[in-house]
């Protein structure tokens, strides 16, 4: 089986609610050159108004240059089937279940990772689901609820149910962000499945994008915090950027990075505190030791020029 795209390993921008909003989709498109990108997810109540936006999002995205994945959260089928026709019709040409999120609602007789712990909602879902999805039917999946062993009964169901390929973050819903991302279970799965399966959770250098790959063998890779922390990581992995640089280099590129958001930022949000509060949650994910007084400094900044002046500062740190 394979994935939808012609590209070989495809390195994909993982969604991130809060983060991954439309304008950070945008530049990392026009700028670190994803191969495929995800929405946020969408949660999906009948009638509810974040379908309206999502629709909105998916207009707005149409201009892409690269697939552009809609993930959908939530449990009932029929909810679920009306997001997805939805989405379809306002042009979404790839669709991706939520099975992961550990976190608030979502657990509490709620979709995301809450449903890992029902097969037979699953198999409703994704029956309701797959029909009405022209393209491709992906599911984002924890290892399991509790158990990471979990992952493994539930593979002859995305096959059953024509599910096109996975994407796997091998932690369990228990385990939210602790402990490290277990790839030896990644490996399992693209062992015992026939699907296209993406490894995703902790990919955070070239070295761990090295190390994942010949671990699991898996068909392509999903980024997230290392993404949102490093932007060229695409570029590093695929070839077209150097592994690594020296903070300068990392400094310059942070700089960029964050003037090119604040361009779409200053038009998506409304008012400079706002776009300052977005500015600085990415802030909050760069992991750059040489970097990391200058980024806290960021993050005390009180308003846009201070903020923009800190960033120039702390390129002329390490220039010096
Ligand atoms: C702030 C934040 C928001 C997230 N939102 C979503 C989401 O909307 N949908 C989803 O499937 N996963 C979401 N995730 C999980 C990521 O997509 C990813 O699976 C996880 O962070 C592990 O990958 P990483 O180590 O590369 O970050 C979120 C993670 C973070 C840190």
């Amino acid at each position: 089986m394979a994935l939808p795209w012609d590209n070989t390993f495809p390195l994909m921008l993982a969604p991130m609610q809060g983060l991954t909003n439309r304008a950070m989709r945008a530049v990392m498109v026009e700028w670190a050159a994803p191969d495929v990108v995800f929405t946020e997810f969408v949660r999906v109540r009948a009638g509810s108004r974040r379908l309206i936006s999502a629709v909105d999002t998916i207009e707005a995205a149409s201009s892409f240059a690269v697939p552009q994945v809609v993930q959908l959260i939530g449990r009932k089928p029929s909810d679920l089937a009306g997001a997805a026709k939805a989405a379809v019709a306002a042009g979404a040409g790839h669709i991706n279940l939520n099975l992961g999120c550990p976190f608030g609602r979502m657990t509490v007789n709620s979709g995301g990772g809450a449903l890992l712990r029902d097969s037979d909602e699953i198999k409703a879902v994704l029956a309701a689901i797959r029909p009405l999805v022209p393209g491709s039917l992906s599911v984002k999946c924890r290892a399991g609820f509790s158990d990471p062993g979990e992952i493994l009964s539930l593979l002859d169901i995305f096959v059953d149910r024509q599910v096109d390929f996975l994407i796997l973050h091998p932690r369990t819903v228990a385990q939210k962000y602790k402990g490290d991302a277990d790839h030896r279970i990644t490996a399992r799965v693209v062992r015992e499945t026939p699907l296209p399966v993406i490894a995703n959770g902790d990919i955070r250098t070239v070295e761990d994008a090295e190390r994942v790959r010949e671990l699991c063998n898996p068909a392509g890779l999903m980024l997230g915090r290392g993404a949102i922390s490093d932007p060229m990581l695409f570029k590093r992995i695929s070839g077209r950027a150097a592994a690594v640089v020296d903070p300068a280099t990392r400094a310059a590129e942070i700089s960029c990075f964050l003037r090119l958001l604040y361009d779409k930022y200053a038009v998506m949000f409304s008012g400079d505190q706002q776009v300052l509060t977005k500015l600085k949650a990415v802030i909050s994910y760069i992991r750059v030791a040489e970097l990391d007084r200058s980024l806290r400094k960021l993050l005390r900044a009180g308003n846009l020029t201070s903020f923009f002046a800190g960033l120039d500062n702390m390129v002329l740190s390490v220039t010096r």
